[in-house]
């Protein structure tokens, strides 16, 4: 898919970018906020969220902007890669435009202390295609839009950025705030957080992105994915979110596997 075919789906690269408010669709956006809420509200059941899927040809690019709205958000082939025994590596998700390299590596939290937004704790481990393998040291390159449907810029506002190490056991924790969704040109995106893996060296193995289950504009309801640039609609990647206590605030925790396909 030519970079030109994918011009409709994704606003133009950005450094200042405009509140949520400020686009056409605000009361669309703002209706589905709502419900998105209330559906947080509900407080949707205890999870367990498995990794998986299949596919994604790993981009071999480094940290340094070679994976930017191109070849690499081109979605192509799917499930691919399911062994005998059923593991299934994690499935690939469009890098979008809103990657920033050089995010800082950080210990608890992606988001900065006093960051609005309903307090999020993802945890999980990273295993090798064997689904077995713990892969220790390796990173996740995280990004996200804030509460209100917005990116930091990057350079040095960092907000919502950051990279999360595994520990010897290929598990990995992070906090966060639940993202807000955002408009762009073509439509709504449902919530979500963007992650590239990274090996121990910095190179980037696997770009995905983790949803929320319930979110009504996932798969065939979000736009990106029926333009066959974004993949919401794999639910192993739609985490299942419970009620918990976060750095001694009331917010949500969920869980995720994911498996690194073969080099
Ligand atoms: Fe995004």
């Amino acid at each position: 898919m030519s970079n030109s075919s994918l011009t409709p789906v994704y606003r133009p690269r950005i450094v200042s970018l405009p509140r949520v408010t400020d686009v056409a669709t605000r009361p669309a956006v703002e209706r589905s906020r709502r419900e998105f809420l209330s559906w947080l509200a509900a407080g949707t059941a205890v999870a367990a969220v498995g990794a998986v899927g299949c596919t994604a040809a790993a981009s071999g690019g480094t940290e340094e902007g070679d994976e930017l709205l191109g070849s690499d958000d081109a979605l192509t082939g799917t499930d691919a890669g399911v062994d005998a025994g059923g593991c299934r590596v994690t499935t690939r998700d469009a890098t979008g435009p809103y990657y920033e390299p050089g995010a800082p590596i950080r210990a608890v939290s992606i988001a900065e202390p006093g960051e609005k937004g309903v307090p999020l704790l993802v945890e999980g481990r990273l295993l090798g295609p064997d689904c077995r393998t713990a892969l220790k040291g390796y990173t996740l390159d995280l990004w996200q839009a804030s509460d209100a449907g917005e990116y930091s810029p990057g350079g040095s506002d960092m907000r919502l950025r950051g990279k999360i190490v595994t520990d010897q056991f290929g598990r990995y924790s992070f906090e966060s705030v639940l993202p807000g969704r955002y408009a762009d040109a073509a439509g709504i995106r449902p919530a979500h957080i963007h992650v590239t893996f990274r090996s121990p060296a910095g190179n980037a193995l696997l770009t995905s992105q983790i949803y929320f289950q319930g979110d009504p504009y996932l798969g065939k309801e979000d736009y990106c994915t029926r333009a066959g640039v974004c993949n919401s609609a794999d639910d192993a990647r739609h985490l299942l979110l419970q009620n918990a206590i976060v750095s001694k605030r009331v917010g949500k925790r969920s869980f995720f596997d994911a498996i690194l396909p073969r080099a």
